[in-house]
């Protein structure tokens, strides 16, 4: 095990009606509060109505800015920053997923910046200061609620890139499963993509003796594999949305990362093809993990076949440890095509013109490569993304 610092500072407030006392939470951190929102579907839900009582209710001054797309755009982020700077905000208040918890995210670490905010994405400079999040979680996936990430696209070349501080991590969520019951089934499908990738990418490792954290990763995983089909067919079965969101969070709160050095590679070449086509960041992963998985196991056969084995049930075949692996890699491809989700670029409507340009800019380390458990080159990045077509 590797030395680690765990830190996870994000209070949460689990469970049915909870966001009933937002306002009382907010004040506790801000006097003047920015209301984010999404596309409409708080509008559409009473979520937007609830917040704004309960903010009135706790006598909170605010200001609102909706209309965050999914894969949020930089763009409204500046605007967000003008307008917080203009009515003297101090506290973002994220109603939304991860799109509207990551734009505010990137409005809270731009308002007290000199600078453009895109420094922060492009690596040019670190963030030394930002204003409070808080947030009120609509769907599980992202993991923004705790996380220390925050991803923006700049239209300016569709960049999708992630800033990664410790001012990021959101001072409280809220989080009510009957919240999630409206999610339509692609996005519950798309967020267990999401949920499991986060896991994923910390349980493919090179670090030996991480016995715990392996078997908590294996945890994760089992709960979203057994409890996504049971809302897929019962979107209300409260106890199977809760375990889903709880999920959500502690796949990506880093307490799975304690102590082991994770890969990261599928995300950062999901993010070309959500930056470039647009796609459900959940989707894209499903087409690329499954891809990645095939292209490195070679690297560490038998940390695949205890993924196949534990997670997913596989009999180990001692004479044939590939064998094994392998079943647990089509396991898991199974498994997103039985949720709904797309496999491959096909599937996606991802032509393959531009798989080169997608190799080429997936964002390297300082060595010229991408991701841990094996340094993938420009090249190899062209070889999982032709995998997966
Ligand atoms: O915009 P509205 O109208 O609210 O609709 C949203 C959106 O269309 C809808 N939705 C959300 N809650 C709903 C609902 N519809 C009905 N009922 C509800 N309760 O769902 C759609 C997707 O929302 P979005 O916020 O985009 O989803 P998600 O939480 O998956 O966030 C995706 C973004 O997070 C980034 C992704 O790259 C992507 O940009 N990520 C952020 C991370 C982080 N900050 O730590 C880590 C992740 O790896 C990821 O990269
Ligand atoms: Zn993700």
């Amino acid at each position: 095990m590797e030395n680690f610092i765990f830190h996870s500072p994000t209070k949460i407030i689990f469970g049915k009606g909870v966001e009933a006392s937002v306002g009382e939470e907010v004040k506790k951190h801000g006097t003047k509060v920015l209301f984010h929102y999404g596309g409409g579907s708080i509008k559409r839900t009473g979520l937007y109505q609830q917040v704004v009582d309960s903010l009135k209710a706790a006598d909170v001054d605010f200001v609102e800015l909706g209309g965050v797309q999914p894969n949020p755009r930089l763009s409204l982020v500046q605007q967000g920053i003008e307008l917080c700077r203009k009515e003297n905000v101090d506290l973002i208040l994220a109603v939304g997923g991860g799109s509207v918890i990551d734009s505010g995210k990137a409005i809270a670490l731009g308002v007290p910046y000199d600078g453009d905010v895109w420094d922060f994405f492009s690596g040019k400079a670190v963030p030394e200061a930002s204003l409070p999040v808080g947030v009120v979680l609509t769907i599980p996936a992202a993991g923004s609620e705790a996380s220390n990430s925050s991803v923006i696209t700049n239209e300016d070349g569709w960049l999708k890139r992630g800033c990664s501080t410790p001012f990021n991590r959101p001072v409280f969520a809220f989080m009510n499963p009957e919240l999630t019951f409206t999610l339509p089934p692609y996005q519950t499908a798309c967020g267990a993509a999401d949920i499991m990738a986060h896991v994923m990418e910390r349980y493919f490792t090179n670090t030996p003796n991480v016995e715990l954290t392996d078997r908590l990763c294996e945890a994760v995983l089992k709960t979203i594999i057994k409890n996504i089909p049971i809302v897929l067919e019962e979107p209300e079965n409260y106890d199977a949305r809760a375990e889903i969101m709880w999920a959500s969070t502690l796949a990506h709160n880093d307490l799975l990362s304690t102590g082991r050095t994770g890969d990261w590679a599928s995300h950062q070449i999901e993010h070309e093809l959500s930056g470039i086509y647009d796609v459900p960041h959940g989707a894209g992963l499903a087409v690329v993990f499954p891809a990645w998985m095939k292209y490195v196991y070679r690297r560490n056969i038998q940390r695949f076949v205890q993924f196949a084995v534990r997670v997913w049930n596989v009999e180990e075949d001692f004479f044939d440890p590939e064998g094994t692996a392998l079943e647990g890699i089509r396991r898991t491809k199974e498994f997103f095509r039985s949720i709904g989700l797309p496999v491959t670029l096909r599937d996606l409507e991802i032509p393959d013109d531009r798989l080169e340009e997608m190799a080429e800019k997936c964002k390297k380390g300082p060595d010229g490569t991408v991701g841990q458990f094996v340094k993938l080159t420009t090249e190899d990045v062209l070889n999982i993304l032709k995998l997966a077509k």
